[in-house]
């Protein structure tokens, strides 16, 4: 695991860009794996803008998300579906139709989270799989447990993610209380993975991650295991390391 300390979120946010800008560069058919939350967005902003003046070219590449709230439809503003549009896929040379997102709106779960897993597999894995991670050391929506998740599963979302979540929602009983995740084998088999973490909220799950013992209590840590994984956060997300 490699460590890359930024100063802020904004330098954070361009390192995080040019490191997903040159995966596009140098396989312009690239399968990526993003993530949705907030830490993503600087990068994604600095994507759109490298995108609008010809450096990085979207058009072959595939994405596949994490995850998706369960019971909420493709066009629901607070979908992981709307948000890529949003922030992203809208606003990129990206062929829509080679951009993926589990089926929230699909209320067998077991029909959504196989078939999802059919794709990702198909498609060879990510190249490069972005990922935030949660103030309990959640990445996806796999939150802790008692042992690492395999292949694209439903999951009952914990009461701090639901809180920390719902500061995107207008009341906290708005947040969806499940989830479909990519599980941490499929996560792990990208073949490098990029965290970015930002702010004094992440410190804790940030240095475990890092430096705890590889336990799925934090799912965040079996990145320890990854040959070909960096971390690029800010000084408050590294505090504590
Ligand atoms: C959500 C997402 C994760 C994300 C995490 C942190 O729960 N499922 O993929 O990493 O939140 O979000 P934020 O970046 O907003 O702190």
């Amino acid at each position: 695991m490699r460590i890359v300390r930024t100063t802020d979120y904004k330098d954070m946010s361009r390192k995080a860009a040019n490191v997903i800008s040159a995966q596009v560069i140098m396989k312009p058919d690239c399968v990526l794996g993003l993530a949705t939350g907030t830490t993503p967005l600087g990068a994604y902003s600095q994507l759109v803008e490298w995108c609008d003046k010809g450096d990085v070219d979207f058009s072959n590449v595939s994405t596949y998300n994490l995850d998706e709230y369960r019971g909420l439809t493709n066009d629901d503003p607070q979908s992981y579906h709307y948000f890529m549009r949003q922030n992203l896929f809208d606003k990129v040379n990206i062929d829509l139709a080679r951009t993926h997102v589990p089926d929230g709106s699909n209320p067998d779960a077991e029909a959504a989270c196989s078939e999802y897993d059919r794709m990702v597999r198909e498609a060879g894995y990510p190249d490069l799989q972005l990922l935030g991670i949660g103030n309990n050391g959640h990445i996806g929506f796999n939150e802790p447990d008692s042992c690492f998740s395999k292949g694209t599963h439903c999951v009952n979302l914990t009461e701090s993610t639901i809180k920390a979540n719902s500061r995107l929602f207008e009341r906290e009983e708005d947040v969806p209380r499940q989830a479909y995740t990519m599980g941490v084998q499929t996560i792990m088999y990208a073949r490098m993975i990029l965290v970015i973490a930002s702010g004094e909220a992440k410190a804790d799950a940030v240095y475990r991650m890092c430096y705890g013992p590889v336990d799925p209590d934090c799912p965040a840590s079996i990145l320890q295991l990854h040959t070909n994984c960096v971390v690029i956060a800010d000084e408050a997300a590294l505090s504590r390391c």
